[in-house]
């Protein structure tokens, strides 16, 4: 089976952790987020995979090459960035399958431990013309909400709304019969989810859905890329792309944690990275080369290559660019960032937000 793989997105709500590295390709459990779905995708059966690059399109060759976790790969770059429906029409081009074949198209930044046999499966039986992961949540306000009437067609394609009708969303991974792609309009801007999954339905097309609630994470925020690093370390998403076993932290060749410090609840140690005596890191992501002194705090962060915490700082919820700098006594919180090569001199700041 073919797939295509959405990986062209900017990423700007992670920035700056993807000025320098598209989101697909951030390290998360010691590898790049792609990793993990390369590996689930070939454990479903997936064969082959056209990556739909646009933003620094160059890199995921570069990173992955022609096969990588079981898979051959092909690469299919955009001029101009042509939103989720056009990349799937474009990226079509490369693919080999026959008309009526399934096609398995996924978001680039998801975590899903959901069953992709049982939605094929779902697919085939229906003879639909796209079957749509669905995953149910506890707050839809949040999404655009996806109702199924009792045999599982889609009925609606709903915007967010205050009042959503059901708590199932998009999740975004689904199944194309190869034919169904070609209904979209090709060399245009043009979005999935606004336009070519509504307009499917109002022809009268089969469009399924697959419910399973199983893990699932949208990575797209920094509160959620550390989530989802931190769970796979934990294994609460099991991957066999993780360089180790599960457990309360991943330390990758080359780090160095003194004995005398506490690093749990998921973190990340990357290479050459140093976790100093007196130091508390929990649930955070410490990329190669970082630094955390003596007695500082580090909480659900992100602390980019080269990035360096100075003794007895704290951090809680802050991302720092590559080889920023948080001086001795500074108190972060609340979703600050620093950009890459910032350096806040000793004490600049007790407590801070970008809110
Ligand atoms: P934000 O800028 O933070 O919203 O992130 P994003 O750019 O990744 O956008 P979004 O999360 O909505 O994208 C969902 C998926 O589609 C991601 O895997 C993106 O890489 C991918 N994607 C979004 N727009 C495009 C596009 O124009 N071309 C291609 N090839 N992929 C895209």
């Amino acid at each position: 089976m073919e797939a295509i793989l959405l990986v062209g997105g900017q990423g700007s709500r992670l920035r700056p952790l993807t000025i320098s590295t598209p989101k697909p390709l951030l390290p998360t459990a010691g590898v790049a987020f792609l990793a993990h779905q390369l590996a689930r995708a070939h454990a479903a059966g997936v064969q082959r995979i056209v990556f739909a690059t646009s933003y620094r399109a160059e890199m995921f060759e570069a990173a992955f090459g022609t096969r990588a976790h079981g898979v051959e790969l092909a690469y299919v770059s955009e001029d101009e960035p042509l939103g989720t429906g056009g990349a799937i029409r474009n990226a079509a081009r490369a693919l080999t399958c026959g008309p009526d074949d399934p096609v398995l198209i996924l978001n680039g930044d998801i975590l899903s431990g959901h069953d992709v046999p049982a939605q094929i499966k779902v697919h085939k039986d229906a003879g639909a013309a796209v079957t749509l992961h669905l995953t149910e949540v506890d707050d839809p306000s949040r999404f655009g909400c996806v109702p199924t009437d009792a045999s599982g067609r889609v009925t609606a394609f709903l915007e967010k709304t205050s009042h959503p009708v059901t708590n199932q969303i998009n999740a975004g991974c689904y199944v194309f019969r190869r034919s169904a792609i070609d209904t979209i309009p090709e060399d245009e801007v043009v979005s999935v989810e606004r336009e070519t999954f509504p307009s499917l339905i109002a022809s009268g097309a089969v469009v399924m859905g697959y419910v399973e609630s199983e893990y699932w994470l949208d990575v797209g925020t920094p509160e959620a890329f550390v989530r989802g690093s931190c769970d796979l370390v934990l294994g609460r998403l099991a991957s066999s792309a993780m360089p180790g076993e599960p457990g309360e932290r991943l330390t990758l060749a080359g780090a160095s944690v003194s004995p005398g410090a506490v690093v749990r609840d998921g973190t990340t140690v990357g290479r050459g990275a140093v976790v100093e005596a007196g130091a508390t890191v929990l649930g955070s992501v410490l990329l190669d080369e970082a630094f955390v002194a003596e007695g500082a705090t580090v909480r659900g962060s992100v602390l980019s290559r080269g990035a360096r915490v100075g003794p007895g700082a704290v951090l809680d919820e802050v991302i720092l660019g590559d080889g920023a700098v948080v001086g001795p006594g500074n108190e972060l919180r609340g979703g600050l960032r620093l950009w890459p090569g910032i350096e806040l001199p000793p004490t600049a700041v007790r407590f801070s937000s970008d809110a």
